[in-house]
C-alpha cells in the first residue's frame, strides 16, 4: 500500500467567468520512505498538487489516499485532523511569528493539537535539537540566519512526528550553500523513515531527491528514479560537528547513524 495513492486528480480555480485548470489529471503513488523532487516551470501546478496532498486543499475531482485513508472525501475538520497526524509542511519563506522564540514557534502545531504546555515544551526542544538548533531556542527568527530560520521550520514541521514532509521550495529564499545544508538535513530526516516531497526549481536540489517528477501544464510531463545526491553528498560529506552550530551531538549526532555515516548508501 502506497502512502499516498493519487487517481486523476484535477483542480479548477473559477477568476470572474475564467476556469484556470491547475491540475489536468495527475496520477501518482509515493511509496513510505521515498524523496521526491517535483520539478516544473511556474504555474505548473507544483503548489496545487502540494496542497491537495497535504490536506490543505481538496481536488476538485479525482482519488486521493494517503497512508490508506479517502481524504478526498472529508470535510475540513477530517482534513485539519489528518494533516495535524502526518503531514509536516515547510514552506519557501519559513512562515514563523516574528518576535517569538524558536521554541514557541515550533511548538505552536501542537497548541493546535492540544498538548499540553509542559509536553509542548519538551518535544519542541527535541525537534531544535534534531536539527541542530539546541542552543538557539530562545532566538526570534530575526535573531537567526535564513538556513537556521529554515531549520526551525523543519523543527515545527516535525513535532506532531509526521509520517510525510511536504517542502514547497525550502530552499527557494537561500543561498546556495546553505540551500545544502537543507538538502543535507531533509535527506537525513529521510533516512530516518520520513517521507519526503519537495517542490523545487533548481536542479542541484533536486538532484537530492531518488525520484524526480516533472510538471507541465497541470500534468506529469516526467517521472523517474534518479540515484539521489546521498551519494553525491558522501564524497564531500562535512566532518562530524561541521554543520552543528549549537551543541556536540545535535545536529550531525542526531541524524547520522550509529557509525557516523549517512544510514543509507547510493545504489
Ligand atoms: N487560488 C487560486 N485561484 C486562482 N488560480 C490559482 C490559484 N492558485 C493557483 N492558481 C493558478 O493555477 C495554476 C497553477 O498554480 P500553482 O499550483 O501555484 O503553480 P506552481 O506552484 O507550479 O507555480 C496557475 O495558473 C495559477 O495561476
Ligand atoms: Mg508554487
Amino acid at each position: 500500500m502506497a502512502l499516498i495513492e493519487a487517481r486523476d486528480l484535477t483542480k479548477h480555480y473559477r477568476l470572474g467567468d475564467q476556469t484556470v485548470q491547475a491540475l489536468a489529471g495527475v496520477s501518482l503513488d509515493i511509496e513510505a520512505g521515498e524523496f521526491v523532487a517535483i520539478m516544473g516551470a511556474s504555474g505548473s501546478g507544483k503548489s496545487t498538487l502540494m496542497n491537495i496532498l497535504g490536506c490543505l486543499d481538496r481536488p476538485s475531482t479525482g482519488y486521493l489516499r494517503l497512508a490508506d485513508e479517502a481524504v478526498d472525501s472529508m470535510d475540513p475538520d477530517q482534513l485539519a485532523a489528518v494533516r495535524n497526524r502526518r503531514i509536516g509542511f515547510v514552506f519557501q519563506q519559513f512562515n514563523l511569528l516574528p518576535r517569538t522564540s524558536a521554541l514557541e514557534n515550533v511548538e505552536l502545531p501542537m497548541v493546535y493539537a492540544g498538548v499540553k504546555a509542559s509536553d509542548r515544551r519538551a518535544r519542541a526542544a527535541e525537534a531544535l535539537t534534531r536539527v541542530g538548533l539546541g542552543e538557539r531556542m530562545m532566538h526570534t527568527p530575526a535573531e537567526l540566519s535564513g538556513g537556521q530560520q529554515q531549520r526551525v521550520a523543519i523543527a515545527r514541521a516535525l513535532v506532531n512526528d509526521p509520517s510525510l514532509i511536504l517542502a514547497d521550495e525550502p530552499t527557494g529564499a537561500l543561498d546556495s550553500q546553505t540551500s545544502e545544508e537543507i538538502m543535507r538535513l531533509l535527506t537525513a530526516l529521510n533516512a530516518q523513515g520520513i517521507t519526503v516531497v519537495l517542490v523545487t526549481h533548481e536542479a542541484d536540489v533536486a538532484a537530492w531527491a531518488r525520484r524526480r517528477i516533472v510538471f507541465r501544464d497541470g500534468r506529469i510531463l516526467e517521472d523517474r528514479h534518479t540515484p539521489g545526491a546521498a551519494g553525491m553528498a558522501r564524497s564531500d560529506a562535512p566532518a562530524a560537528g561541521q554543520l552543528d552550530d549549537s551543541s556536540p551531538g545535535s545536529f550531525s549526532g542526531e541524524v547520522t547513524g550509529s557509525n557516523g555515516t549517512p544510514a543509507e548508501d547510493p545504489a
